[in-house]
């Protein structure tokens, strides 16, 4: 075998790996019909209340849904749902609702909470969610940031309330709760809102 031959075939072996620690979207799909009910086909759910799963990074998603399973992230109905998932099953579907185009919410803008996304609030202790999500809300997936751009305001505003009272504990060193239990109800509907829109 040629030198070049031994490289490519290592580099094609090294993509076949990485595709299958990656998941297959194929299989997601098929499994996916578990989920459309609430989360939507394609990931873009209709119910306020259900997160958008499509453009979300897979690594995020397998991570909650092996947390829901073990109840790290404990929630009642994902809980059950998780239950009889392999984490082969989990990578599948996450790199199916990965590969999805997230819908952007339209509205009316949210000064208060664009501002308070960008910049914080250093006399309240409150850090930039742009510092970490990012200013368009794509988050990072190699630091386990969550992209939220889009997402239904309803959703973040439960998921802020759930950090706050500590009722989800899943985020790494309590990142999240930390900076939730800084935030007013107010603060978190117009965070929730100006994040809905933001692309
Ligand atoms: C009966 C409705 C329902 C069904 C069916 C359902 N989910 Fe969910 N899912 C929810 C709800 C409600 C939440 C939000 C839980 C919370 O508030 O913490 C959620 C949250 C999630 C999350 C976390 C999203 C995030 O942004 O953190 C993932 C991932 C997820 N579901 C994946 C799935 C998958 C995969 C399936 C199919 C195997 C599925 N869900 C089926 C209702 C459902
Ligand atoms: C230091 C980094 C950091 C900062 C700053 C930060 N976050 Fe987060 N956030 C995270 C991490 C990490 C997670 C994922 C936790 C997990 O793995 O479940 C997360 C998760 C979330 C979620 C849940 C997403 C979902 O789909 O369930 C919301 C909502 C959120 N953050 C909103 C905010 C808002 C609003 C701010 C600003 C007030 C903010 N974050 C600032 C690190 C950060």
């Amino acid at each position: 075998m040629r030198l070049s031959m031994i490289w490519v075939s290592a580099i094609l072996g090294c993509a076949a790996f990485l595709a299958h620690a990656e998941g297959d979207p194929e299989k997601g799909q098929e499994l996916a019909g578990l989920c459309a009910g609430c989360h939507g086909e394609d990931g873009n759910s209709q119910v306020p209340l259900f997160p958008k799963l499509a453009g979300q990074h897979p690594a995020y998603l397998t991570k909650q849904l092996m947390e829901f399973k073990s109840q790290k992230r404990a929630e009642t109905t994902m809980t059950a749902m998780a239950e009889p998932l392999s984490v082969e099953d989990m990578r599948d579907l996450a790199a199916f609702y990965g590969r999805q185009k997230g819908h952007i919410e339209t509205g009316d803008p949210h000064p208060l909470g664009q501002k308070l996304y960008n910049a914080g609030n250093a006399a309240a202790g409150i850090p930039a969610c742009s510092g970490c999500h990012g200013p368009k809300g794509r988050g990072n997936p190699t630091a386990g940031f969550p992209s939220l751009s889009g997402q239904h305001a309803a959703y973040t505003e439960k998921a802020l309330h759930h950090f706050k009272a500590g009722e989800r504990q899943n985020d790494m060193n309590g990142m999240m709760r930390a900076i939730a239990s800084k935030l007013g109800d107010s603060e978190m509907t117009e965070l929730a809102e100006y994040i809905s829109t933001l692309q």
